[in-house]
């Protein structure tokens, strides 16, 4: 049986989109195999990336990109999963080193699927992805660092998927949540998605590069990393934790050790590519606790699988705004 698929082909170093039709004997057949009907999937930062062809992230081409997806399962060799099933894959290098959700069907091992928590729906799963999975999972390693609801909790990157999802997460959970953000104009809505303050990231980014300035934040959900995290890290309260997910400002750490050293401040790695399922499992435990589909539908837009190569640069480009849920069947 044939299904529609976004395919990526590489000429000359260049690398080019085209919807094609593919036959689901074409797919990939890894082991512990689970075919998924996709019926969504979104855009996350790596994407852009992906679509992109930026930073090598795939090697073997013609590829189906897309790192998130949710749909029902049509054929499994995993006793776990059955026909009909709801599952999501998020992580485990899908849509990068392996076939992804920007497609009608997917091909995956079982060990990379979680089934759809109760009360979800496959679009809600992908509304929340990897980015919306990422927050819960830097919410949940700042509280497990000690940091107390009450205290204030910087998400920089606030108005992209990590940062909307850490307000809305984060309020919900108790927090009291301070917005960094380059779009100032973008305030109320920040504010609306469970921000308490909102500041502007110049605040941040142009304060004086010192290894210690004023105690500001017991948290930090940190989507930027770069010049933004190296002066987080010099305003971190005694005994602080950062959660340091992403890199939209920049990859490198320019710091000195004189904020872990004085100030016991902790720096906290946040990966959600490789996590365990049973972490995965206890994460969206977390998430289905605080759920909210009213809440989720404001930080979302829902595009079509066919918008997505536009879509690709502007979130490259940090203009795109909450999450983007992609409907793979249009
Ligand atoms: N560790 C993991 O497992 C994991 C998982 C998911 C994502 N990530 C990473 O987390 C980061 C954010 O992902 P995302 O999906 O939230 O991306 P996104 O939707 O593009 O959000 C990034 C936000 O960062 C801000 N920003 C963009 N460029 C900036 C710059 N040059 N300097 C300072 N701020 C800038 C913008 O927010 P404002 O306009 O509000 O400032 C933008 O909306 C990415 O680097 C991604 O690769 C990592």
């Amino acid at each position: 049986m044939s299904f529609n698929a976004l395919v990526l082909s590489e000429t000359d170093g260049k690398i080019s989109a085209a919807f094609t039709q593919l036959e689901e004997a074409s797919l990939p057949q890894p082991e512990n195999s689970v075919t998924v009907a996709v019926e969504y999937s979104s855009l996350n930062y790596k994407d852009g990336m992906i679509l992109q062809g930026i930073g090598r992230l795939v090697r073997t081409y013609p590829h189906v990109p897309g790192v998130d997806l949710a749909g029902t399962v049509t054929d499994s060799s995993d006793g776990r999963y059955a026909i009909g099933d709801q599952v999501l894959c998020t992580g485990w290098r899908v849509g990068e080193a392996h076939w992804g959700g920007y497609a009608e069907k997917c091909r995956l091992n079982g060990d990379w699927l979680v089934p759809v928590p109760k009360g979800m729906t496959t679009k809600d799963v992908m509304a929340i992805g990897t980015a919306g999975f990422t927050a819960m999972q830097c919410l949940d390693a700042l509280e497990w660092s000690g940091v107390e609801k009450g205290a204030p909790i910087l998400v920089t990157g606030a108005s992209g998927g990590v940062g909307s999802s850490a307000l809305m997460w984060g309020a919900a959970m108790g927090h009291h949540m301070v917005a960094s953000t380059g779009r100032m104009d973008n305030e109320a809505v920040l504010r609306e998605w469970g921000a308490s303050e909102v500041i502007d990231r110049a605040e941040i980014a142009d304060a004086p590069a010192k290894p210690l300035l004023k105690e500001r934040w017991a948290g930090c959900v940190d989507a930027v990393g770069g010049e933004t995290l190296a002066h987080v890290l010099a305003e971190m309260n005694y005994g602080g934790s950062v959660a340091a997910c992403g890199l939209a400002g920049g990859n490198s750490l320019n710091t000195t050790v004189i904020p872990f050293l004085l100030r016991g401040v902790k720096l906290l790695g946040i990966d959600s590519v490789m996590a365990s399922f049973d972490e995965r499992l206890r994460i969206w435990t977390r998430i289905a606790d605080v759920f909210d589909a009213g809440k989720l539908a404001a930080i979302t837009t829902e595009v079509d699988l066919a918008d997505i190569a536009d879509l690709a640069s502007q979130i490259l480009a940090g203009q795109t705004t909450g999450r983007t849920v992609v409907n793979t069947q249009r």
